[in-house]
């Protein structure tokens, strides 16, 4: 152990062993709590080090080695991908966007719970997902005291440690040290009936604690890293992208003129992905000063709208940084530190808190149908993409959801715009506002036909107007129901069409 050693508790650091040593303490069939969270903060060495036992293990035939993995959200090829590689995932759950195991998955060789985020943690306590056996934890440091520092995500990591009968620590020398004091672990969380209020009014009030705390007797192993998080770098945005955060702004003027939002709009959610760093982006281009967000996961346009001034502070669970990103952060770590809190994530998007600070939420999707329902999940109906995530914590409890897409997908050949979504995840109830680039559709107080005239004419591709309208015009003319008109043999045949022919049209 070197000088500059972050281990501090004089308990525990007998532990330090390797990541090979460390992974022969996980048993075939255990349930793991891991830390990670949108590629932040999740184990660098242990994971693999599982993975390439599991592979030896399973190279001998015999019964599979196999492990639950539960997390904060997605994590990275490190985690995620070395073991769903050699199949050693059974049940996968609450988000994940590796491309490996969206493989497994839709082979129906790997299971996966997709939940809301917020809920995970009450899911765990209420035991839902049977006894914890052991958490992987990412931390920055550990205390004198056995106290951790946690890492660039929060995510599950308090929930874990304490469901868990034991703890591996990882301590990552990469992440910086002055991580210390950017987090809020709040303690105060029961189950129902003896649940208190959530005492946050403000995105930038502190609830809970700087540390996370772990009993010293529930360590079993410490390995040290010092590997960068996942630091995806961001597409420019393209066309599509830069539209569709125009429309955005334009209606948040028109919003604000009409005095339903202030000057300083309200606390912003922001789904990751390119579209939603693209409406950041323009939204620091814009005259907007001192605006707020309250959201899961802080990316590189919100790390420039903190400098510009655009906004005044971030809470989020996570970080998600472009390699750039992180450059920045990293460097000017102490400016940053000061408005930046990260907080765990049945915090960040409690559905209470959300409600209560009116949140205006931005989350992409995958499809919508002409009444507003969205699909944020699954390709052509069956296939998962990633997971909701927080989608629905923001959109059901947020004061405005607004869903994104570019009106087409696949080169044209695809609709988002289509008569009946193939799987809904935000239903017409939750769902306030679509955009794609061809426009806006603001579905506030309108009843489901005015809504199907709204979204085609405001958000289809010209490519498929006139299709969308000749199906709306012959249900509502066949006599049926005419509260949410539908032609039942028809709703679904433009994604069986393209399954058949690769085109909607
Ligand atoms: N039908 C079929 N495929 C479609 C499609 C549609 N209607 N719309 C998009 N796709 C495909 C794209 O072609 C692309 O495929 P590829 O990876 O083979 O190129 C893929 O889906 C991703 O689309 P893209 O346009 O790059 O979108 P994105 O990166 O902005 O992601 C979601 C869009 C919906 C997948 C993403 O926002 C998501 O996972 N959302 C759910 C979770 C969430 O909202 N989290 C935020 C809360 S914090």
């Amino acid at each position: 152990m070197s000088k500059n050693s972050r281990i501090l508790c004089p308990q525990l650091k007998h532990l330090v062993m390797s990541a090979e040593e460390a992974a022969k303490l996980i048993s075939p069939g255990a349930n793991v709590g891991m830390s990670g969270f949108t590629g932040a903060g999740y184990p660098k060495a242990v994971p693999g080090a599982l993975a390439e036992r599991i592979r030896a293990h399973n190279a001998q035939g015999g019964k599979p080695f196999r492990i639950n993995v539960l997390t904060g959200a997605s994590t990275a090829p490190e985690l995620d991908g070395k073991l769903a590689e050699v199949d050693g995932i059974e049940m996968r759950l609450p988000f994940q966007s590796d491309p490996i195991c969206r493989d497994r998955i839709n082979s129906g060789t790997m299971n996966y719970a997709d939940y809301h985020l917020s809920e995970v943690a009450q899911y765990a306590w209420s035991g839902f997902f049977g006894k914890m056996d052991i958490a992987i934890i990412e931390v920055v440091g550990i205390r004198e005291d056995g106290s951790l520092i946690p890492s660039s995500s929060l995510g599950n990591n308090k929930t874990w440690i304490e469901q868990a009968d034991k703890v591996i620590l990882e301590v990552n020398y990469k992440q910086h040290e002055r991580l210390e004091g950017m987090h809020d672990v709040y303690y105060g969380a029961a189950l129902p009936p003896h649940r208190k209020p959530i005492m946050l009014t403000e995105p930038n009030q502190r609830i809970g604690d700087l540390y996370l705390r772990c009993p010293i007797e529930k360590v079993v192993a410490i390995v040290e890293t010092n590997a960068p998080d996942r630091n995806t770098p961001f597409k420019q945005p393209d066309d599509a992208s830069r539209r569709i955060a125009e429309h955005i702004l334009a209606f948040f003027e028109r919003e604000i003129k009409i005095g339903r939002l202030p000057k300083e709009l309200l606390p912003l959610q922001s789904g990751v992905g390119n579209i939603p760093n693209a409406v950041l982006e323009a939204l620091d281009t814009g005259p907007y000063k001192n605006l707020t967000a309250y959201t899961e996961v802080i990316q590189d346009g919100m790390l420039k709208m903190l400098k510009s001034g655009t906004l005044q502070m971030a809470s989020a669970t996570a970080f998600s940084l472009s390699p750039e990103g992180l450059a920045e952060f990293d460097e000017n770590i102490e400016f940053y530190r000061e408005k930046i809190l990260l907080r765990s994530q049945d915090i960040s998007n409690h559905p209470e808190v959300a409600r209560r600070l009116g949140i205006i939420a931005t989350n992409g999707m995958i499809e919508a149908d002409i009444y507003g329902n969205v699909n944020s999940t699954h390709i052509m109906g069956t296939r998962m993409m990633n997971g909701i995530g927080g989608s629905g914590d923001f959109a059901r409890n947020g004061y405005l959801s607004i869903f994104m897409s570019p009106s087409t997908a696949k080169g044209g050949k695809i609709s988002s715009i289509v008569p009946m979504v193939s799987h809904v995840d935000h239903t017409e109830h939750d769902v306030k506002i679509i955009v794609t680039e061809q426009g806006l559709a603001d579905l506030r107080g309108l009843s489901p036909r005015q809504r199907a005239r709204s979204i085609i004419e405001n958000c289809a591709h010209p490519d498929f107007k006139d299709q969308l309208h000749d199906y709306f015009e012959r249900a509502c003319a066949s006599g049926r129901g005419m509260h949410t008109p539908h032609l039942l043999n028809e709703a679904l045949s433009w994604h069986e069409r393209f399954e058949q022919t690769g085109d909607m049209k």
